[in-house]
């Protein structure tokens, strides 16, 4: 898919190698990072998929937190730290922006989630004025299941015209909630959203009007059916005994 002068909120991000000052250590050193150089986004959704360990969720936080969000999660206007692990990737990324900017926002990671919602406990104790987890479905996240609470922030915080930075929707969600997810993404996109996600959903993967880049050496834009994911996962459906027998021998 050609994706110039088409765009959205993020349209694109550059990486200044020329700043670099070397590309023998963590971020750099990452063969994703080492054959990066621009990386175009899907006005709607633009999916990040490869093996673990390949890269995802460090070039995720980097773009999230070159557009302005907190690199441990939540909306813009979060700014707790408890762990300052993040890496210094997004002060080499040049971001292209559109022109016109997103009435909603939010970043999140499956490791911090848990931060966010002792976040919004903790604020809210402070008592006064409307309730933060209000805007969340009324029940805080930690009372709810994981797979719950991260439904409950897609269907009630998201509201349309937004910027979603999502590292693994999918965790902690059933087959059949990831459909959910499906449909949600779609009715946001519909509403004028653009989605950047790292998944290793097949499910999640399939929603069509996307790209997928798949991180192997550098970033390759791949059709669904030809992810990793999305072979291994229909070849174990379809030869199950065969391929447990393969595991197990
Ligand atoms: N703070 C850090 N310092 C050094 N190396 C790190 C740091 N954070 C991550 N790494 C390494 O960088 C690589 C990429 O990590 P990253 O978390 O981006 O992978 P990922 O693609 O998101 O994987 P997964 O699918 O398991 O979530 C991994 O090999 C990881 O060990
Ligand atoms: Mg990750």
């Amino acid at each position: 898919m050609n994706l110039e002068n088409i765009g959205q909120y993020i349209r694109s991000v550059e990486l200044q190698r020329d700043k670099i000052p070397s590309f023998t250590r963590y971020p750099f050193c990452l063969s994703a990072i080492r054959n990066l150089y621009n990386l175009k986004f899907h006005p709607k959704v633009t999916f990040i998929v490869g093996e673990n360990g390949t890269g995802k969720s460090t070039i995720l936080e980097a773009i999230a937190t070159a557009y302005g969000f907190n690199p441990e999660g939540g909306t813009k206007n979060f700014n707790f730290s408890s762990m300052d692990t993040h890496s210094e990737l997004h002060d080499y990324l040049k971001m292209v922006k559109g022109v016109s900017k997103p009435k909603d926002g939010f970043f999140l990671r499956a490791e911090s989630f848990y931060n966010v919602a002792t976040n919004i406990d903790e604020l809210d104790k402070g008592g006064g004025g409307r309730r933060i987890i209000d805007s969340y479905g009324g029940k805080s996240l930690h009372e709810q299941s994981h797979g719950e609470s991260f439904l409950a922030l897609l269907i009630n915080k998201f509201r349309g015209k937004g910027i979603y930075i999502l590292d693994e929707p999918e965790a902690a969600l059933s087959p059949t909630r990831q459909m959910t997810i499906v449909s949600r993404i779609h009715e946001l996109v519909e509403q004028g959203s653009q989605f950047i996600i790292a998944t290793h959903s097949p499910i999640i993967m399939a929603y069509p009007n996307a790209v997928i880049y798949e991180i192997k050496e550098g970033f390759k834009m791949v059709e669904y059916e030809e992810t990793e994911h999305y072979q291994v996962m229909r070849d174990f459906l379809n030869n199950t005994q065969k391929m447990l027998d393969i595991l197990m021998e």
